[in-house]
Formats: C-alpha cells, structure tokens, sequence
C-alpha cells in the first residue's frame, strides 16, 4: 500500500474480529516497524507494553469505559515511556558514534534535561505519539485497523501491567481486522484553519 493511502483510510476503529488472530511473528514485525519512530537525541524512552493474556485484557477493559476493542482486537499495545532515559542511556544509544560526536551528545543531553521534569515527561509523551502514530500506519500498510485510545483510568492500567515509578503511560493501541467499514470522516477542520503561514 503506498504511504499516502495507509495515511488516508486510517481510521480509529472500534469494532474487530475477535477471531481473527495475529501470529507473535507479525506482532513483532509491527512492533519492530514502531520501534523506528524518531526519538529527541535517539533516546529511545519507548517500551511498548503487549496485552496477549485475555484476564489482563479484560481488567484493562473494566478500567476502560467497557470499550470492546481492548479484548476483541488481535493485539493491544500499552504504549509507555521512560522519563529517565537522558540519564540512563545517553550513553549507550550513542555508543557507535564518533567521540567528537559522542561528547557533544552527552553535555547537549544533560543541559536540555537536567532539572527539567516536565521536558522529561514532554518528551517521554512526545515520543510515545510518535511510535504509537507509526504502529498504527505500519498496521494500515497491512491491511489491518487500529484505534488510539486516551479513554482509560491511567492510574489502573499502571497497576495492572506493574508501571515502574520511572515510567509514564502516553496511550493504548489497539489493532485487529475491523468488522464493519468506518463511517466517512466527520467535521475534520480546513487547512486555511490549521495552516499557518510563517506566523500566527
Ligand atoms: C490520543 C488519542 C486518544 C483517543 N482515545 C480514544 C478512545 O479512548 N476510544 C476511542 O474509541 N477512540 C479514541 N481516539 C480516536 C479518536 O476519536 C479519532 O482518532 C478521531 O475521532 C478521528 O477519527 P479518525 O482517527 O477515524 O480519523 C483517540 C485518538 C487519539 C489520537
């Protein structure tokens, strides 16, 4: 599928086969197409959390307005991120890069998070949007649907899935084969209105 269709017939579908199933290879091919995504300064602060245990499943839906893809769809995916990469792993992401290189990540790493814990959870949220927007593209250029989903009790699905203290929860995704054909977009605004010329 070329990359302008994938982009265009995405739709959030809430409504899946629950028989129909994908192997741990495709997942893993979906989640390794995620797992591109650009990171700030490479850092990677993604962990992709994958749902298969069908009571785990069912838990998260009772924290989650009832909302069936969480259990019908083939995967769900809790999309979570470190906060605390830029201290963690500064290092080791730039491992294979010159020295000249690796000096200037390291000072440019720590001056832009240090102190700061709301860029550090910027960040974390940022990147988490970002992989979860590539999962769901990666599942359209298959032919499969998907659903981004924010209508959850944050702090339950931390519980369920034990969320360690120096991570945070950006979203769900849920992706499966759709059971009905999504209704055409509604009220998507004009690029007069979204654009804007060099400045507001
Ligand atoms: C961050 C985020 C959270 C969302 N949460 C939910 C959700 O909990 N349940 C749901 O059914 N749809 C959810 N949606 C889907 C939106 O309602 C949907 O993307 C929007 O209405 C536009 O429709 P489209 O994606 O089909 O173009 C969410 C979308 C985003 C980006």
């Amino acid at each position: 599928m070329h990359i302008d269709d994938a982009i265009r017939s995405r739709r959030a579908v809430k409504l899946y086969d629950p028989a129909f199933a994908l192997s741990r290879e495709e997942k893993d091919e979906l989640l390794q197409l995620a797992m591109l995504a650009p990171s700030a300064y490479n850092l990677q602060p993604v962990r992709l959390v994958e749902v298969s245990d069908p009571q785990l499943r069912a838990h998260i839906r009772e924290v989650a307005s009832n909302q069936a893809q969480i259990t019908d769809a083939s995967m769900l995916v809790v999309v979570c991120a470190r906060t605390d990469s830029w201290e963690k792993d500064a290092k080791r992401v730039w491992e294979g890069a010159p020295q000249p290189v690796r000096d200037y990540m390291d000072g440019a790493i720590d001056a832009y998070y240090r102190g700061k814990p709301q860029t550090q959870r910027d960040e974390a949220l940022r990147s988490c949007g970002l992989t979860a927007q590539t999962l769901m593209l990666a599942a359209r250029g298959k032919g499969l649907d998907s659903c981004p989903m924010i209508g959850f009790d944050f702090d339950a699905v931390g519980k369920l899935i034990n969320l360690p203290e120096n991570h945070v929860i950006g979203l769900m995704v849920a992706v499966g084969k759709q059971t009905a054909e999504a209704k055409p977009r509604v009220g998507k605004l004009s690029i007069d209105e979204v654009v804007i010329r060099d400045r507001f």
